[in-house]
């Protein structure tokens, strides 16, 4: 009898366990495979390890989690897909990249790729221990240095709240992704470290970016080619260089349509929205929406460059990427130099339809107003615009 009643009773044990497993997220602690978490023990197999039995559970929503108040010391990891169901990483602790020249390749510490239905999410944080990597490519020593966190061909992806600071180059890198949303990410490098961009996007569409505070060395945010609907929202930029679309034309045809910007703050950064590309580029850039931004003292507050020559040696050529459709809507604040839009663009391939209403942007502290440079440049004004423009009144094409 007493036999009898105990087995029934692990009977229903059992079921339960089952039952109760089927509604629940399975959780895979980085520290129950062997994760150190002490800063100084590389963990790199350990979150393969993890990853792995998340990325294989097929019976719910696996989360692989790296918990708080540890440091995780990762070599260069790469969590590959497809999974067999959508998966969470929960990022609670903090990753820290190993404090050497780790490789002499294109690289990023962490990789994910290919899975669909992932999301990043957690107040952890990832370190790059950027400085001995700016300070080998001041020295010209290092070429290639690595991106902090790249995602390549991920579909229905979520970043959230994640800090990445000091990349050794860029810090985020979305490429061949689509569905994604980015919120409440915050990057953090010096202004002086070099090519240090906060999030770049490319051959991607339908991204959404929002609620981030980028503070970096180069471009808050960077928009390449093949993209098509990307939004960047309630955001803070800056220091930086700005949110840029660019630059475009170099080796691939530009294909770049429905950008949007609005609701963001840009503080002391060198652009503040800026669409650039190459001479002699071939493609377009089109569907441009700047909305409803704050400048404070930024250098050039709207740029459009089809001249874009950073090292400024570059041979004169003919033709260049079709930037059309752009609205600037809404634009308020001060710059730090006089030139507050820069509007130069190629007269084999003008700038089309370009729309200006509600701009008031001042000169920082200076009793001169503002001056806007245009070059080939076409379109319309309504309503508030200072500093006036002076669009071109004939079109070439
Ligand atoms: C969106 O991006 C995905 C992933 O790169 C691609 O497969 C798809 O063709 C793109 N769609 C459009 C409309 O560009
Ligand atoms: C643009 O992308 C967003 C996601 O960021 C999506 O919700 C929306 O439907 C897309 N719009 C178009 C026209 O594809
Ligand atoms: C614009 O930015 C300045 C300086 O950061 C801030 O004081 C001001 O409130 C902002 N204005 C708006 C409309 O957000
Ligand atoms: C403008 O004035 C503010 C406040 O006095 C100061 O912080 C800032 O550095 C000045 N900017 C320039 C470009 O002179
Ligand atoms: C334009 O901005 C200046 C300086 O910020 C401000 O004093 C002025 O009132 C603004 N003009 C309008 C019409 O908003
Ligand atoms: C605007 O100001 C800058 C710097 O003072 C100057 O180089 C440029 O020629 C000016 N542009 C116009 C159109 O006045």
């Amino acid at each position: 009898m007493a036999a009898m009643t105990r087995a029934l009773l692990l009977l229903l044990l059992f079921v339960l366990a089952i039952w109760s497993a089927e509604g629940q997220q399975r959780v895979y602690d980085v520290l129950d495979f062997h994760a150190a978490g002490d800063g100084k023990t590389d963990d790199a197999q350990a979150f393969l390890a993890a990853w792995q039995a998340a990325c294989s559970d097929g019976r719910g929503e696996p989360v692989m989690a790296i918990p708080g108040e540890r440091v995780f010391l990762l070599s260069q990891v790469s969590f590959q897909g497809p999974c067999k169901s959508p998966i969470t990483v929960k990022l609670d602790g903090n990753i820290v990249a190993p404090n050497n020249i780790w490789t002499k390749q294109e690289a990023s510490l962490l990789t994910f790729f290919g899975i669909d239905h992932l999301t990043l999410d957690g107040n952890g944080e990832i370190d790059g221990q950027g400085a001995i990597w700016w300070d080998c490519y001041s020295r010209k020593t290092c070429q290639d240095r690595p991106v902090l966190l790249g995602f390549a061909r991920c579909n229905y992806l979520t970043v959230t709240r994640i800090h990445l600071k000091d990349s050794a180059e860029k810090h985020m890198t979305l490429f061949q992704c689509s569905q994604v949303i980015v919120d409440s990410v915050s990057v953090t490098a010096p202004a002086d470290s070099p090519n240090t961009d906060g999030i770049t996007v490319a051959f991607s569409n339908n991204t959404y970016i929002s609620n981030c505070a980028i503070q970096t060395g180069d471009d808050c945010v960077s928009v390449l080619s093949d993209t098509k609907n990307i939004t960047v929202t309630q955001s803070r930029c800056g220091p930086g260089h700005g949110i840029s679309v660019g630059s475009l034309g170099g080796s691939e045809t530009a294909m770049v349509e429905q950008i949007t910007v609005s609701n963001c703050n840009f503080v002391g950064t060198m652009t503040g929205v800026r669409i650039k590309s190459w001479q002699g580029g071939k493609g377009y850039a089109k569907g441009f929406l700047f909305q409803t931004l704050n400048m404070t003292e930024v250098q050039n507050p709207i740029v459009i460059d089809q001249f874009y020559c950073p090292q400024g040696n570059c041979p004169i050529k003919n033709g260049g990427v079709a930037i059309s459709n752009a609205k600037f809507i809404d634009i308020q604040g001060t710059s730090s130099e006089q030139e507050a839009i820069r509007l130069l663009c190629s007269q084999s391939v003008p700038c089309q339809d370009i729309y200006f209403s509600n701009i008031n942007l001042s000169w920082a502290n200076q009793t001169a107003p503002a001056n806007a440079t245009t070059l080939n440049a076409h379109g319309s004004t309504a309503g508030m615009v200072v500093p006036r423009i002076q669009f071109s009144d004939i079109s070439f094409s």
